[in-house]
């Protein structure tokens, strides 16, 4: 199947310099859920419409999608008749999906798709039914039959009761699409050439048409204001704790917790407020992480590991029983089974042009606020006395213990 992403347009309501499918939730841009979405259902390099901020968006996609120019913006119909020549010759099923929709759920559109499928519809609708369907376009029904879609502002009093709504996401019937999209006018009050037309068109032509509604209308959330941003980053949030909750971990306060994509954590672990877990990261069984913990990207914390409050981890790989309690930063650190790392100790892994690793082994004590200026290796058993600068290129052998600015020997280990 192909797809094709609409990504074009200005994204006026955000009030931004930047476009507004690389405004971020939980740390991803926008877009990046479609183009991840749409790689695991098999459709490896979509086509994208591009336009606003048009060489930005084309550098976040490098090689995972076919960029289209939509030099301006005309509306959704005329950025999809910009796909026509990247899809020329293709006949099968063409998925349409909004950049401004990051929490359609994958295993949603699979289910889309093989009710569009056994439907035999021409043309299927993924729609949703909302308290508050202020903003979207309304789902026209003739009885039963799906007829038509009318976008708010040309909505009659009646129409705008209607509260099943478009998302946006639409199956075509590739050739029949743009067939359809020739006979679309711009006669609106937005003077925009709309995809939803489409569908009355069709209509008329005795075409069958489906609408679907989401089981769960919060996945049917778009973004076009900060407001929806944010509120797309809470559901985004919410829906990744309850899964770790179904899996046994306790989150002390899920509304006050942000946890992003892909984030593992074992069972019986406790997570407290005001924590911030980046997409992927993994924490093992029984820890307890937080308050004020920032744990970022591909980080792994190990089994019955401690991480408290205002720690950051970044690209760090932690073994079993580690507690680093209060006040760390360990960037591009290797931290072994059973260390303790004391209060306010950090990493400097950055020198200004390069970030170096620290390694450090197990059951080692690091004292409060101790720097390691990486590279850095400590070896098993060693200790640091409060307040160490341990230099770049510094080697503790397996027990030693160093102590003092820059770091020297207290006591000698063994080789
Ligand atoms: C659109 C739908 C509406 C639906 C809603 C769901 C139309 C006319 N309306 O409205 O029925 O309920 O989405 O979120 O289709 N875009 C371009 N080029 C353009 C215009 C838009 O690429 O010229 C892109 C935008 O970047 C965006 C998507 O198309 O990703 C939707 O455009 P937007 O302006 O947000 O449409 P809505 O008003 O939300
Ligand atoms: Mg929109």
């Amino acid at each position: 199947m192909q797809a094709v992403v609409l990504a074009a347009g200005k994204g006026t309501r955000m009030r931004s310099d930047k476009p507004k499918v690389l405004h971020e939730v939980l740390g991803k841009p926008i877009l990046g859920y479609a183009l991840e979405t749409l790689a695991l259902l098999g459709i490896k390099k979509p086509v994208v419409v591009v336009g606003s901020g048009a060489e930005q968006v084309k550098n976040y996609l490098g090689d995972r999608a076919t960029p289209v120019l939509q030099a301006q913006q005309h509306g959704t119909g005329h950025a999809v008749m910009m796909a026509s020549k990247a899809l020329s010759g293709y006949s099968g099923n063409l998925l349409i999906w909004p950049g401004d929709m990051p929490l359609v759920k994958i295993e949603t559109l699979r289910r889309f798709i093989a009710r569009h499928k056994s439907s035999r519809a021409d043309v299927s609708v993924l729609s949703s039914v909302l308290e508050k369907p202020a903003g979207y376009g309304r789902i026209l029904r003739d009885g039963d039959l799906f007829c038509g879609i009318r976008e708010e502002l040309d909505a009659s009093e009646s129409e705008r009761a209607i509260q099943e709504v478009n998302t946006g996401i639409y199956l075509f019937q590739c050739p029949l699409l743009f067939a359809t999209l020739e006979k679309i006018k711009p006669q609106n009050k937005k003077n925009e050439y709309y995809l939803t037309d489409t569908i009355e068109i069709l209509s008329g032509n005795s075409k069958k048409l489906a609408a679907f509604p989401l089981a769960s209308s919060s996945e049917g959330h778009g973004i076009n204001s900060r407001q929806d941003l944010a509120k797309a980053t809470q559901i985004m949030s919410e829906r990744n704790i309850h899964d770790l909750q179904t899996r046994g971990v306790t989150f002390v306060s899920p509304s006050q917790t942000f946890v992003a994509s892909g984030v593992k954590i074992g069972h019986d672990s406790t997570v407290y407020p005001w924590t911030y877990l980046e997409e992927n990261v993994r924490i093992g069984r029984r820890c307890q992480i937080g308050p004020f913990a920032k744990i970022r990207s591909g980080s792994v914390v190990g089994d019955d590991s401690i991480i408290g409050s205002f720690v950051e981890i970044n690209r760090s790989k932690l073994g079993k029983k580690v507690s680093a309690k209060h006040l760390s930063y360990l960037g591009d650190a290797l931290i072994g089974d059973e260390t303790n790392i004391g209060a306010g100790t950090i990493t400097a892994n950055f020198d200004g042009m390069n970030k170096h690793q620290t390694r450090i082994g197990k059951r080692v004590l690091v004292g409060s606020d101790t720097v390691f200026v990486a590279p850095v290796t400590v070896h098993d058993g060693a200790q640091t006395g409060a307040g160490s600068v341990l230099t770049a290129d510094s080697i503790v052998r397996r027990g030693e213990i160093v102590a003092g600015v820059p770091a020297r020997l207290l006591k000698k280990g063994r080789k």
